[in-house]
């Protein structure tokens, strides 16, 4: 492999070093670049931009490759759960039994919320969007904990920030969603697993038991464990870009929460079951909308179709497909957008337009199907992918503190008005 790379700009040359990955992932360190040549590089999206280096979650967009910590997402998937998936993923290795069980001895001692997070749910709108209450309440966190802002915590005030997130996240969220259906709350409750406990404090009601049905539980750590990280997508940047001015984790998880709404990343999955709604509705015909979605005067997309990285199947999406099979055939639930689902799927892998433009279902094609399954309502899915994607989210903020990465701070290339003098208003046409 070359040590460095030349670069001649008016006719001087640079050398720019080269750097290697684990994995072979080669970069041109232009850390340099400014000071040395007065050029900045442009890369809008940051497509061809690393921001950092990063031990935690590798991705191969071309081969469909995912791996925690160098785990295959399959084998987690199949073998793992999701708390030992995040114990893995914030501290860099699968932990014994004994770490294990502190692990989730010590979240379920944080699962409560203070009283006072109560109140604020009384402040939204009864029809406010769920994300909306999650990322203002999960930055409420740094408010009830004002230590956790200093940019000098020693590593157990981290761990203890980092358990009381993941303690807290899955109440919040299940308290947004029966707040907004004008429920009773559920407290959590310690004798149940983190998956069985969020089910019960989302479906659980005074008048009736809820039955803890372990087909569900299992799909749930699926699910979860499949959306856990995924290296520097949209949200896991902006955590990093909010942690790296020394924010506390909560206010950066919290900045995270919204990107991750964003229709163009994890809202989507909302958007695929609207879409497959809107589908349904008009009758059902897939072959319709696969025509829409091919006219260019037509402003239907397909939603859960291609991804920024892969370049084939989303892995996770295999994954997720097989599970909503089972989820579904265990249930005994014929869900019709299923079927729909499947027929846009099979056009998309056999017509050239979209094989053309790499257009293969991602994670959030079929994830809506599995929560719609087990009773998750539409306006609640992106909160699920962001309980999910909160251990990555929390890894990669502790590795950029523990790395003393810098403040990020993105250069431009200026493109407006040349200086001029200030006109008074009197005098302006
Ligand atoms: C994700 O898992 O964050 C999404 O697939 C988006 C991405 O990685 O860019």
């Amino acid at each position: 492999m070359a040590e460095s790379a030349e670069l001649i700009l008016d006719g001087k040359s640079y050398s720019l070093p080269v750097i290697e990955g684990t994995e072979h992932e080669k970069a041109f360190d232009i850390g340099k670049l400014r000071d040395q040549t007065g050029y900045v590089t442009l890369d809008s999206g940051y497509k061809n931009t690393g921001a950092t280096k990063s031990a935690i979650t590798f991705l191969d967009g071309e081969e469909g490759i995912l791996r925690y910590r160098g785990y295959p997402i399959e084998q987690l998937a199949e073998k793992s759960s999701f708390l030992e998936v995040a114990y893995l993923l914030i501290y860099g290795a699968l932990p014994t039994q004994a770490e294990l069980e502190d692990f989730s001895h010590q979240i379920t001692k944080h699962t409560l919320v203070h009283e006072d997070v109560r109140k604020i749910f009384d402040g939204f709108p009864s029809a406010a969007h769920p994300m909306a209450i999650l990322s203002s309440l999960i930055c409420s966190l740094t408010a009830f904990y004002p230590e956790s802002v200093s940019p000098d915590l020693s590593k157990e005030e981290i761990d203890l920030n980092v358990i009381r997130l993941m303690a807290k996240m899955p109440t919040i969220a299940a308290w947004t969603y029966k707040n907004n259906m004008g429920h009773p709350l559920n407290y959590p409750r310690n004798d149940l697993d983190f998956c069985s406990n969020f089910l019960y404090m989302m479906f659980s009601f005074p008048t009736e038991k809820y039955e803890i049905d372990s087909r569900i539980v299992s799909a749930l750590n699926k699910l979860l464990i499949l959306h856990a990280d995924h290296e520097q997508n949209c949200s896991t940047s902006t955590v990093r870009l909010v942690g790296s001015a020394n924010a506390s984790l909560y206010g950066s998880v919290s900045a995270g929460i919204n990107a991750l709404w964003g229709p163009l990343h994890g809202g989507a999955n909302q958007e695929v079951l609207e879409m497959l709604q809107e589908i349904q509705k008009d009758g059902g015909d897939t072959s319709k909308f696969i025509a829409k979605a091919k006219d260019k005067n037509d402003s239907f997309r397909l939603m859960g179709f291609g991804h920024r990285v892969y370049k084939n199947f989303d892995p996770r999406a295999k994954i997720i497909k097989k599970a909503a099979d089972d989820v579904l055939a265990a249930l005994g639930i014929d869900d019709p957008l299923l079927k729909i689902a499947q027929e846009l799927e099979q056009a998309a892998l056999t017509d050239q337009y979209f094989i053309e433009r790499k257009l293969y279902p991602n994670v959030d094609f079929y994830s809506g199907i599995i929560y719609r399954a087990i009773g998750i309502p539409t306006e609640m899915f992106t909160v699920m992918f962001a309980l999910g994607r909160l251990p990555g989210w929390i890894a990669q903020w502790k590795e950029m503190r523990e790395n003393k990465e810098p403040i990020g701070r993105p250069r431009q290339i200026y493109t407006g008005e040349l200086e001029r003098d200030y006109v008074s208003i009197e005098n302006r046409n």
